[in-house]
């Protein structure tokens, strides 16, 4: 799968977006290691903290659906109307760290199909959480 098609996948699910109160759209498309793709978009509530960030519902869909092994995922989101490059929040990067290899799993951030950047779980959460 080329990261140009996933980041569509992305750019598809931001349109799903529910951010009526920071105005922030963000779409995920998720690659399973089986090829399959699980997509998510940001969902706000009214009392803020049961805001749900666009990776993690791609990465709960995915985990719901019995899927556990992970090759990348391509992020995108901006204000209405605007495209930045979103870096993951730290509360997506520990969820992503349950799940994949910090060492192979890739973060696509794009702004567009053409301009992005590719990154390693391990180099965006370095000293992530574990149990031991
Ligand atoms: N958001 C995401 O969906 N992903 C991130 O990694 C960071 C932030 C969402 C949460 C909220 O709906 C909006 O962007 C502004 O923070």
């Amino acid at each position: 799968m080329e990261k140009k098609e996933l980041i569509r996948y992305a750019m598809n699910a931001r349109e799903y977006a529910y951010a009526p109160y920071s105005g922030f759209q963000v779409g995920a498309a998720l690659l399973c290691k089986n090829g399959k793709i699980y997509t998510g978009c940001n969902i706000e509530n009214a009392a803020f903290t049961p805001t749900n960030c666009g990776e993690r519902t791609a990465f709960f869909k995915a985990v719901s659906e019995g899927e556990r092994e992970f090759e990348c995922i391509a992020i995108v989101g901006g204000k209405e109307g605007e495209m930045t490059a979103p870096s993951p929040c730290g509360v997506c990067l520990q969820v992503m760290a349950e799940f994949c290899d910090a060492g192979t799993f890739e973060v696509i951030m794009a702004k567009s199909e053409d301009e992005y950047t590719v990154k390693k779980l391990s180099s965006l959460l370095p000293y992530g959480f574990s149990l031991g």
